[in-house]
C-alpha cells in the first residue's frame, strides 16, 4: 500500500513537472520565433562593465549593446539601483524586452563574509554550509542579483595552487556533500523565489589538477582518476539540480574544457543528464587561441559545437558566430539550442514575469549585514577553525593576566576576509585585537606589537598587493619591530602570535612555490620562542602551509584560515574557550613542498614504505612519507577515545547491508564536538585502489564523561569504483572498514562480501 502511495506521489510530481516544462517550452519557442539571428546570438553574450575583473579585457559599449539586444547577462555590478537601471534598458529599450541575468562571484558570502571555502569545508557540517549559502543568497538577491558563480568544487591536492582556498579540499566524498549543501542553500528548491540565486558549479573540469600548482597550468590525468576523484563533486552538484555550470580554463585530455565536446555534451548532458546552461570562464573562449585551437572565429565555433551556451567577456560568440553560420561552420540549430537554454534559465528565474524579481530598494538595509547574519558568520567561523596543536592544554586561555598580542595580522582588518570577496567590505570586519577585547573584557591586559611586516620579500609583496595594499611596510626596521615584540613577550604570561598569509596570497592567480609562513614572520616567531614564554600561533592561511618548525616550537597552533567578517570575535571565542574547536582539515598538510602532491587517498606502490628505513622502497632519503597533519585531523580542548569497531556481519552476500559501530567517549574536561570518520578500503580489485576512501562521517556532541555509539550503515553502493572500462560497480572480496578521528588514526575491522 505504502509503495502504491509513493508511486502515485512520484507520478504526480513527474506529471506536474512535465506540464511546467511544456509551458516553458511553448513560451520560449514563441519568443524565439520572433528573434533575429543577432538577438539570439546576443543572448549568449555575458559582459562585465568593470567591478571585479580577472582578465585583461573588460566589455565595452555595454549600454548600447543591451539596447540592441546583444547582451544576455551582466556581472560585476550589484545594488538595486544599478541593477534596476541596467535591467530597465533591456526591458524597456530593447526590441523584444528580454530581461538580463545579473551574476556575481558570491563565493563565501555576499557582504556578510563567511570563512573561505577551505575553512567552511573544515566544519564537516553540511547544515552550517547550507545556512551560509542561504544567507549569501538572501543578501545577494537583496542587492539585485540572481546568479552566483559558486560553488567552486575543484578537487585540489596541491597547496601551491592559490585556488585551493576556494574549494573543499582533496576528498571527493566530502566535496560532494558540500557541493550539494551549497546548491541547496543558494537555490532553495526554486530559483524563481525572491531570495533564491541560481548556482553555477565550477570550474568544469579538473581545474584543481594544474601541474606544479601553477595557476592556469595544464592538466593531464587518466580517465579512471578523473571519474574516481575529480569529477564526483561536479556531478553531485548536477544531481542536486544546479542551474548552471562554468567551464574551466584548462585542457581536459588535450582539449580546452571550454571547447571540449566530450566533457560538455557527452559527459555532462548525456551521461549525467544536466539540463541547465554552461557558461565559459572569463575569456576562456578567446584563450583557446593561445591553447593552439585556432583564431577567434574557430574557437568560438568549437565552443558552441562542444556545448558551451554563454561566452563570458570574450565576445567571440557575438562577433563571429554569424560569419560561422554563413560559412557552414556552425548550424542554426547549434545557436538555437544555446539560446533556448539561456532563455529557459531566465524563465526558471521568473524574470519574464517580473524582470525586477527580488529587486527592492528597501531590502539591503533590512537584509544585508544584519545582526543575525553576523551571528551566523561568527558561528560558522568558530566551527571552521582547526586546532593543530595544543601542548599541555595551553589553550583555552584564562580571561586574566597579561597577553602579548603580536604579529602583522593581530590588529589588521584588511586581511580578515580572504580571497574573492567582491562585494565584501573589510572595514566591516572584526580584527583579532578587537575580538579579544570584546570577548576577554577588562580583566585581560593586552600588550600589542606588530613585530613584523607580513612579508619583506619585494616580489611576493608587489604581487600580493596588485589589487590593493594588503601587505604594508612599516617605517621601523624589521629588527626594531622584533625587539619591541620581544619586550612585550617578556612582560606577558603568554604570547599570542597572529601570523600567516595576506588575503590575496591565495585565490586566483596566487600560486606560491614556497608555502611556509613568510620569512619576516618566521624571524619574529623564532625570537618570540627564544624568550621562553609560551607561544600560541593563530594562523591565517588560504592553503595548507609547511609548519614543521612551528609545530616543533609553538605550544599551540590554531588554524583560522580567513574567517570572514566576524573572524576576530570567533577567534577570541575559541582562544578563551567560549567555543571548543571542532574543525578538521580537508586537505593534507605536508612537511615540506617536496612531498607535494601528498593526499591521504593515494594508491599503494609495489614497494610500499613502512618507515623501517629499508632501501629500494617508495620513500625519500631526507624526509618521512607522512604528512605533518593528515586529512581529517583536528584537535579539541577535550579528548575522545574510540572503542574497537563492531560489525553486525562479517560475511555478506549481494545487496545485504551491515552496521559498523564504534563507541566514542569524551575523556577530557570540556564538552566538545567530534567528527567520526568512516573509510573503506578494497585491498584486492581489478584496478589498483587507493589505500582508503572516505565513505561517511557523523558529527556528535559529547559532554565530559559521556559516551555515544556511532553507527554507519554500509551498503554495496559504498564499495563501488570505476574499473578500467569506466564501469561503476563493486567486486566481490575482502574489505576493510576504518573508523576514527582522522584518516590516519583509525580502528579497523575486516569483512568479506560476495556478489
Ligand atoms: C574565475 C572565475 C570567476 C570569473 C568571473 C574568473 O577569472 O576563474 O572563478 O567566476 O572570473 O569573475
Amino acid at each position: 500500500m505504502k509503495k502504491i502511495f509513493l508511486l502515485l506521489g512520484l507520478l504526480t510530481t513527474v506529471y506536474a513537472q512535465a506540464q511546467q516544462d511544456a509551458k516553458m517550452n511553448a513560451f520560449v519557442s514563441n519568443l524565439m520565433s520572433k528573434m533575429t539571428l543577432d538577438e539570439k546570438i546576443g543572448q549568449l553574450n555575458l559582459v562585465t562593465p568593470g567591478g571585479a575583473v580577472t582578465g585583461a579585457v573588460v566589455s565595452k559599449g555595454v549600454d548600447e549593446n543591451i539596447r540592441k539586444g546583444l547582451v544576455g547577462g551582466l556581472f560585476g555590478i550589484w545594488g538595486p539601483e544599478k541593477v534596476r537601471q541596467a535591467q530597465k534598458i533591456a526591458v524597456e529599450n530593447s526590441r523584444l524586452h528580454i530581461p538580463l541575468i545579473f551574476g556575481l562571484d558570491v563565493i563565501h558570502g555576499h557582504k556578510t563574509i563567511f570563512p573561505i571555502p577551505l575553512g567552511m569545508a573544515a566544519t564537516w557540517d553540511t547544515m552550517l554550509v547550507e545556512k551560509s549559502a542561504r544567507i549569501a543568497a538572501t543578501e545577494a538577491t537583496a542587492d539585485g542579483l540572481k546568479w552566483a558563480f559558486s560553488p567552486m568544487v575543484d578537487i585540489a591536492r596541491d597547496p601551491r595552487w592559490g585556488r585551493i582556498s576556494e574549494g573543499n579540499g582533496e576528498d571527493p566524498y566530502l566535496g560532494s556533500k558540500i557541493a550539494q549543501a551549497m546548491v541547496r542553500g543558494y537555490q532553495n528548491g526554486d530559483v524563481s523565489k525572491d531570495n533564491s540565486l541560481m548556482a553555477c558549479v565550477k570550474h568544469f573540469a579538473l581545474y584543481g589538477g594544474a601541474e606544479a600548482g601553477r595557476e592556469y597550468n595544464t592538466v593531464d590525468m587518466s580517465r579512471v582518476q578523473m571519474y574516481e576523484y575529480y569529477l564526483p563533486p561536479y556531478k553531485a552538484a548536477v544531481d542536486a539540480g544546479v542551474g548552471s555550470v562554468m567551464s574551466s580554463f584548462n585542457v581536459v585530455d588535450g582539449i580546452p574544457a571550454t571547447g571540449n565536446k566530450w566533457l560538455l555534451t557527452e559527459l555532462l548532458r548525456k551521461q549525467w543528464g544536466f539540463k541547465g546552461f554552461v557558461v565559459s570562464d572569463y575569456t576562456s573562449v578567446s584563450e583557446m587561441t593561445a591553447h593552439g585551437m585556432g583564431d577567434l572565429q574557430a574557437v568560438s565555433a568549437l565552443a558552441l559545437k562542444a556545448g558551451l551556451d554563454m561566452d563570458m567577456v570574450a565576445e567571440g560568440f557575438l562577433n563571429t558566430l554569424k560569419k560561422s553560420l554563413s560559412e557552414g561552420k556552425v548550424t542554426q540549430q547549434d545557436i538555437d539550442v544555446a539560446c533556448k537554454r539561456i532563455l529557459e534559465a531566465k524563465y526558471k528565474m521568473g524574470l519574464f514575469e517580473d524582470p525586477y524579481r527580488g529587486v527592492n530598494e528597501d531590502r539591503p538595509a533590512k537584509e544585508i549585514l544584519t545582526d543575525d547574519n553576523r551571528k551566523a558568520a561568527r558561528e560558522v567561523a568558530e566551527h571552521s577553525f582547526v586546532l593543530l596543536k595544543n601542548d599541555a592544554q595551553i589553550l583555552p586561555l584564562k580571561k586574566s593576566g597579561t597577553i602579548a598580542l603580536v604579529g602583522p595580522l593581530a590588529d589588521n582588518q584588511r586581511n580578515m576576509l580572504g580571497t574573492w570577496v567582491v562585494a565584501g567590505d573589510w572595514q566591516k570586519s572584526v580584527s583579532v585585537m578587537q575580538g579579544i577585547r570584546n570577548v576577554a573584557g577588562n580583566n585581560v591586559n593586552i600588550i600589542y606589537e606588530k613585530g613584523a611586516n607580513i612579508t619583506d620579500d619585494s616580489l611576493l609583496k608587489a604581487r600580493t598587493n596588485a589589487l590593493g595594499v594588503e601587505v604594508e611596510t612599516d617605517k621601523r626596521s624589521p629588527q626594531d619591530m622584533i625587539n619591541e615584540a620581544v619586550d612585550a613577550a617578556n612582560k606577558a604570561d603568554v604570547v599570542v602570535a597572529v601570523v600567516g598569509e595576506a588575503a590575496d596570497m591565495t585565490g586566483e592567480s596566487s600560486s606560491r612555490s614556497d608555502i611556509s609562513i613568510p620569512e619576516s614572520q618566521e624571524n619574529l616567531l623564532k625570537a618570540l620562542v627564544q624568550t621562553g614564554k609560551p607561544v600560541v600561533i593563530v594562523l591565517f592561511n588560504g592553503r595548507p602551509l609547511t609548519l614543521t618548525w612551528e609545530n616543533d616550537h609553538a605550544k599551540a597552533i590554531l588554524d583560522t584560515w580567513f574567517g570572514g567578517t566576524e573572524a576576530g570575535n570567533a577567534i577570541a571565542d575559541v582562544l578563551f574557550g567560549n567555543y571548543n574547536p571542532s574543525g578538521k582539515i580537508s586537505t593534507t598538510f605536508p612537511r615540506s613542498v617536496g612531498q607535494i602532491p601528498i593526499y591521504y587517498n593515494h594508491k599503494n606502490t609495489g614497494r610500499p614504505f613502512n618507515n623501517d628505513g629499508a632501501k629500494f622502497k617508495s620513500s625519500y632519503l631526507d624526509i618521512s612519507n607522512d604528512p605533518l597533519y593528515p586529512f581529517g585531523y583536528g584537535l579539541s580542548y577535550t579528548t575522545f577515545s574510540y572503542s574497537d569497531v563492531k560489525l553486525s556481519k562479517t560475511k555478506l552476500k549481494g545487496n545485504e547491508t551491515l552496521n559498523a559501530t564504534v563507541t566514542v567517549s569524551n575523556t577530557g574536561k570540556f564538552a566538545g564536538e567530534e567528527t567520526v570518520q568512516l573509510y573503506i578500503s578494497d585491498p584486492v580489485a581489478s584496478v589498483s585502489r587507493s589505500v582508503k576512501d572516505l565513505k561517511g562521517f557523523q558529527k556528535i556532541m559529547l559532554q565530559p564523561g559521556e559516551s555515544k555509539e556511532v553507527t554507519f550503515t554500509i551498503t554495496p553502493e559504498q564499495l563501488k569504483f570505476f574499473n578500467s572500462d569506466l564501469k561503476y560497480d563493486w567486486e566481490s572480496g575482502d574489505f576493510i572498514v576504518h573508523i576514527g578521528t582522522n584518516s590516519s588514526d583509525v580502528k579497523i575491522a575486516k569483512l568479506n562480501w560476495i556478489k
